[in-house]
C-alpha cells in the first residue's frame, strides 16, 4: 500500500545530525508504534524515533562509540554537555577557524566526546564522517558560525530528557537483539545501499540480518523496518523475504530532483516500511489525516 505524507508533521530539532536520519518521517512512523514492554533500536545514528516510543524502557545501540558516548553525555550531563559546547563556540569566535582544527586534532588524538559534539555543530553541513583510519576529517563550515550555544543548550535538554530511561550501549546489532523478548517493540533502521559503509568500514550480512528478523517473530517481538525504496523508476530494494513481515508500507517522503540524460527531473521518493503486525486498519487509508504528533512525555 502506498501512502502519501500529507501534511507538514511535528518535527524535533535534532540535537545529533546524522545523515540518513529518519527525522522527516519519525512523527508519522510513529503512529504505528503498538504499546510495548520495552522499545528497542539497534542502530541509533542521530535517534530520529526515540522521543516517539511511547514507553520509558528503552535500550539503544550502535556501532560506534563516539556516538554512543556523545548520547549518554546529553542524557547524563546536559548542563556540563551544553557548557563545554558554549566555551569552544565562544574561544571559535574570538580566535577563527584554527581552533576548529585544533579541537579535530585533539579529538582525533583523545577521543573527548565534547570535542566530539562541538566538531559535529561547526563543520561543514554538520556531516559527521571518518576516514577509513577512523578519523573524523570534516572540515570546517566557514560561512557558519555553528549552532548558537544558547539554542543547542535548549535542544540537549530537551533530549536529555527524551533519553530519560534509554539504556545506550556500544554494540553490534544482533547483541542488543538478543535481548528482545515477546511484548517488545523494536525499531530498525540498518544501514543499506547508499548508505552502507558511510560512518564504518562494516558492512551488513543481509542474511544475518533477515535471520534476526526471524529470530524476533519467534519471540514474538513486534519489529518496524525501514528499507531502502524507490524514487522514480529507480528501486533501492532488497528482496525481504515476504514470509518473514506482514505488512509493507509505501510512504510517499517528498520529491528528488535527479538528473537524467541531461536534463533534471522530479523524482517521488518513497520509503519501504515493513511491519510483522497488522497496523491498526484507521491508519490504513489515504485519507488518513497525520496527527500532529507530539513526542511522549514521560
Ligand atoms: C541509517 S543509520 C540510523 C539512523 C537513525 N534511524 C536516525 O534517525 O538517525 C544506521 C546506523 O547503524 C549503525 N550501524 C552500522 N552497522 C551496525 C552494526 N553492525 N551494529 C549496530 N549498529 C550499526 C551506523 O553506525 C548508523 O548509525
Amino acid at each position: 500500500m502506498i501512502l502519501t505524507l500529507k501534511k507538514p508533521t511535528k518535527k524535533i530539532a535534532p540535537v545529533i545530525k546524522w545523515s540518513g536520519s529518519k527525522r522527516q518521517v519519525a512523527p508519522y512512523l510513529s503512529q504505528f508504534i503498538p504499546t510495548s514492554k520495552k522499545y528497542i533500536e539497534p542502530f541509533i545514528g542521530g535517534g530520529a524515533m526515540l522521543p516517539f516510543r511511547g514507553t520509558k524502557n528503552g535500550l539503544a545501540g550502535d556501532i560506534i562509540p563516539e556516538l554512543i558516548g556523545l548520547w549518554q553525555i546529553i542524557r547524563d550531563e546536559p548542563e556540563k554537555t551544553a557548557m563545554e559546547y558554549e566555551q569552544r563556540w565562544n574561544k571559535l569566535q574570538k580566535e577563527g577557524h584554527e581552533v576548529y582544527y585544533a579541537v579535530r586534532d585533539s579529538f582525533n588524538k583523545e577521543r573527548n566526546i565534547f570535542d566530539f559534539l562541538f566538531l559535529t555543530r561547526t563543520c561543514v553541513n554538520g556531516l559527521i564522517r571518518f576516514n577509513s583510519r577512523g578519523d573524523f576529517n570534516n572540515s570546517f563550515h566557514l560561512t557558519r558560525p555553528g549552532i548558537h550555544p544558547n539554542t543547542l543548550k535548549k535542544i540537549i535538554n530537551t533530549w536529555s530528557y527524551y533519553l530519560q530511561g534509554v539504556e545506550l550501549k556500544t554494540i553490534d546489532y544482533r547483541e542488543t537483539l538478543a535481548v528482545a523478548s515477546k511484548g517488545d517493540f523494536v525499531f530498525l533502521d540498518p544501514p543499506y545501499g547508499g548508505t552502507k559503509g558511510r560512518y564504518t568500514k562494516e558492512t551488513l550480512s543481509i542474511d544475518d540480518f533477515f535471520k534476526e528478523l526471524e529470530r524476533l517473530n519467534q519471540v514474538g517481538a513486534k519489529w518496524m523496518l525501514t528499507f531502502d525504496g524507490k524514487a522514480g523508476k529507480r528501486q533501492y530494494e532488497y528482496p525481504i523475504p515476504t514470509n518473514i513481515y506482514k505488512h509493507k508500507l509505501l510512504i510517499k517522503t517528498g520529491n528528488s530532483p535527479f538528473t537524467k540524460t541531461m536534463k533534471t527531473t522530479i523524482d517521488a521518493v518513497y520509503e519501504s516500511v515493513y511491519l510483522n503486525f497488522q497496523p491498526p486498519l484507521e491508519l490504513l487509508t489515504e485519507s488518513n489525516e497525520i496527527r500532529q504528533q507530539k513526542a511522549t512525555l514521560f
